[in-house]
């Protein structure tokens, strides 16, 4: 059955090349939609197995002969484009370096991203794995200082509006329903939270997206893997590094827009029923760190 998503409900439609095709199997052996067969000695498309083709590009991608084409679902022949030279990739130690050195970068030097830097990002974010096979992520790119104070103030007038949610007496009645864990992130973080943005806002400090000049918003629909939006943020994360851009990814602007900010996401043409996203700003920034940090992850369960 094809696999819907925000926005296919077909298969893609794959076609072998029967000239050029040696049946090596190999696009059988990566496709796990399962359209792909062997049966008396050549590839065969059957669309009703698995989910049938769900337009991942691997077997296109994977056949030394070019002997596949796989239209539809955003895909098409022409997607399939050269590897890089293996001396032109990262090697460990580079991509290792790249990322100790990020930091989350929330000053900024007040020069706008031009818009040839603003695609590379953005060209090298798509490229991350999703998880339909078609990527469900939607990107708006908030080109500007002015652009991110607008959606800045937006969220701000949506977050004062509902202070009173995060006052003693509500967060007293809250700790009724809620659970432990839910309470504890509530009281700690968002109570201090909320009222520190509100207060240096009013006192002309932006820490919600800390006066930066580009701000890209990922975010899904509800078909996709709630991780999605991630993915891609990480990856402009990183390309953003080496063009000598800082970032910080800010969770908190998705939360404004789901739970507090009504007619925000219409004003800014991203579909209500996306819930899961990430607002990452970037800049070029105005300090320099001396030093890197290590970090460790809360625990390793290694089973061998
Ligand atoms: C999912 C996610 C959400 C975040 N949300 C915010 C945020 O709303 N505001 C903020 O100032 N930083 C935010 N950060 C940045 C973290 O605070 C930052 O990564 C952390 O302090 C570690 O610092 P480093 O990125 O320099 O290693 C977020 C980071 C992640 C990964």
């Amino acid at each position: 059955m094809p696999l819907k998503t925000g926005r296919f409900y077909e298969c893609a439609e794959v076609v072998i090349d029967k000239r050029r095709c040696t049946v090596c199997g190999l696009c059988v052996k990566v496709c796990k939609g399962s359209p792909l067969f062997i049966e008396e000695n050549k590839i065969n498309v059957d669309q009703t197995r698995v989910f049938g083709c769900v337009a991942c590009g691997q077997c296109m991608a994977v056949c030394p002969n070019g002997a596949i084409k796989v239209n539809g679902r955003d895909m098409t022949p022409d997607d399939i484009v050269e590897l890089p030279d293996v001396e032109c990739r990262a090697n460990y130690d580079s991509l290792k370096s790249l990322m100790i050195s990020r930091r989350s970068i929330r000053c900024f030097k007040d020069q706008n991203v031009d818009s040839e830097t603003i695609n590379k990002i953005l060209d090298a974010a798509s490229t991350s794995p999703n998880g339909l096979g078609s990527s469900d992520v939607e990107v708006l790119v908030l080109d500007g200082k002015e652009k991110v104070e607008e959606l800045t103030a937006d969220l701000m007038a949506a977050l004062k509006r509902n202070k009173w949610m995060f006052s003693p007496v509500i967060l007293r009645i809250l700790k009724l329903f809620m659970r432990k864990e839910t309470y504890d992130s509530f009281s700690t973080f968002a109570v201090t939270a909320v009222g520190t943005f509100v207060n240096q806002y009013e006192n002309g400090n932006d820490w919600l997206t800390y006066s930066a000049p580009l701000a890209i918003y990922f975010h899904v629909s509800p078909y996709a893997d709630p991780a999605d939006p991630y993915i891609p943020a990480t990856y402009a994360v990183l390309a953003a590094q080496t063009l000598g851009l800082g970032s910080c990814m800010l969770g908190v602007p998705n939360i404004i827009l789901n739970y507090f900010g009504k007619g925000l996401k219409e004003k800014y043409g991203i579909p209500r029923k996306n819930k899961s996203g990430i607002l990452v700003i970037f800049g070029y920034p105005d300090l320099n760190y001396s030093f890197a940090l290590k970090r460790r992850f809360a625990k390793i369960n290694w089973m061998k």
